[in-house]
């Protein structure tokens, strides 16, 4: 059951007019932007209003000298991507909900994606920011520079507080110059070294940049290939793990002369290794979509439990091996698809199961996956968030004095707890329990 009421303001003061009225009135509130989120973090309940940012999806501001957007918060990626494009820019962040995700919701949540690697995340691309406290009143900072150092930098605050804090309602976003040509290929390695060896090659690569660099383990791109159908006569998939890289540059043909070279370098290096140039832009596109189409894994098991950590770069290997072998150790038939981010080693991880799973086998998975990280120097929880599927893996895992701080902090601007309540931080008056596990949620 979700909340019987939505509101949806066209403004900065129509929003700020609700938080009033629901403060006045101890409404909880949960914001929304594009619903595309993986760990429920918009999930609403009776009693709750839903506020969507839907309305207020205007780009108010796009100067192509100072590099930057202004922008409301229910502006959808793609949009803004398009708008920026005109002007040969782009946001410096893209992920694969482009066409729904929107900034707002993107900011909640810091969202990384693709291009994380050289750019950044969502909370290095924004410049200013505004946002409706829960009494109604408006922290604005709608600074369009990137030097501000007038004390406490609060806009950070709200990146990635999941509406926990206040409703994002504007912001000023960092755009960069777009390149004019890009070139896709995919390349089947022997390894995870070899993989993590080809992006330290294309990083210094004397054409062009790199601006993705996407890795597929093979259960993946099987199912991925075979839901959509494609084949390539002479690219036979079975290698042990897959990099789709992109280059932008100047000129096409200059990258694939790059790509060309970088596949010499690589094969010296790592013999067996295949490779594959989309030569059109449909067969880029096609490339893109083994990668980025991770329906068909919610097609072929619904509500399949997901994954979303960050593992460093030297200990991706042993990680993937470790939870090959844990998860087989839990049940020789659960096997994981694991793709990703990988020249941030952002892995994701979906389970060959329907969703959700029973508590003791989610908290199996959990220690298999989880196991290690935070001494490894990674992260439950890479770019998609904590809402209220994480909590109790943020709270097995964060350090106490990081927990007392986010607790003050959520006291201090919403000590009523209207904003987003349970998620992120169990209510004050609720220890995490196992409803918060594994809640059903639609995703993008
Ligand atoms: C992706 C989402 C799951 O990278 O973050 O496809
Ligand atoms: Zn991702």
């Amino acid at each position: 059951m979700a909340a019987g009421i939505i509101v949806a303001p066209a403004t900065t003061d129509e929003v700020a007019a609700v938080m009033r009225l629901c403060s006045q009135y101890a409404v909880p509130v949960v914001a929304q932007g594009g619903r595309t989120g993986l760990v429920g973090g918009s999930i609403s309940k009776p009693g709750e209003i839903v506020l969507s940012l839907e309305r207020m999806n205007r780009i108010e501001r796009l100067d192509a000298v100072e590099h930057t957007a202004v922008v409301q918060a229910g502006v959808v990626l793609e949009n803004l991507q398009k708008a920026a494009a005109e002007h040969r820019l782009e946001p410096g962040i893209d992920l694969a909900a482009r066409g729904s995700a929107t900034i707002g919701g993107m900011i909640s949540t810091n969202a990384g994606g693709v291009m994380a690697f050289r750019n950044g995340v969502m909370r290095h691309r924004v410049l200013g920011l505004e946002a409706v406290l829960p009494d109604g009143s408006v922290y604005c900072d709608m600074t369009r520079v990137v030097k501000n150092a007038a004390g406490y930098d609060l806009k950070h605050l709200f990146i990635g507080a999941e509406g926990t804090l206040g409703v994002v309602t504007c912001a000023v976003l960092k755009l960069d110059p777009m390149p004019c040509a890009t070139a896709t290929a995919l390349f089947g390695l022997p390894s995870v070294k070899a993989a993590l060896d080809l992006i330290r090659l294309a990083l210094d690569c004397e054409t062009g940049e790199l601006r993705a660099a996407e890795a597929l383990w093979p259960s993946f791109i099987d199912l991925t290939a075979a839901a959509r159908g494609w084949s390539e006569p002479d690219f036979e998939l079975g290698r042990p793990i897959y990099l789709l890289l992109g280059l932008g540059g100047a000129r096409e043909e200059a990258l694939r002369v790059e790509f060309e070279k970088l596949f010499g370098d690589i094969l010296d290096r790592h013999p067996g290794t295949t490779g594959i140039l989309a030569s059109s832009k449909r067969q880029e596109e096609a490339l893109w979509g083994l990668r980025e189409d991770t329906e068909v894994i919610y097609r072929a098991h619904p509500a399949a439990p997901s994954y979303d950590v960050s593992v460093p770069l030297s200990e991706i290997d042993g990680y993937v091996e470790r939870i090959l072998a844990g998860l087989a150790g839990i049940d020789p038939e659960l096997k994981p698809y694991v793709f990703g981010h990988l020249a941030d080693g952002n892995l994701h991880i979906v389970l060959n199961r329907g969703g959700p799973l029973p508590a003791a086998l989610a908290a199996a998975v959990e220690a298999v996956l989880y196991a290690d990280l935070v001494a490894l120097g990674g992260s439950f929880s890479a770019e998609h968030g904590v809402g209220s599927k994480r909590i109790h893996s943020l709270l097995a895992t964060a350090d106490e004095t990081k927990l007392k701080l986010m607790r003050r902090v959520k006291d201090t601007l919403d000590g009523h707890s209207l904003m987003n309540p349970g998620k992120v931080l169990p209510l004050a008056s609720h220890p995490i329990n196992d409803s918060s596990r594994n809640g059903v949620e639609a995703h993008a």
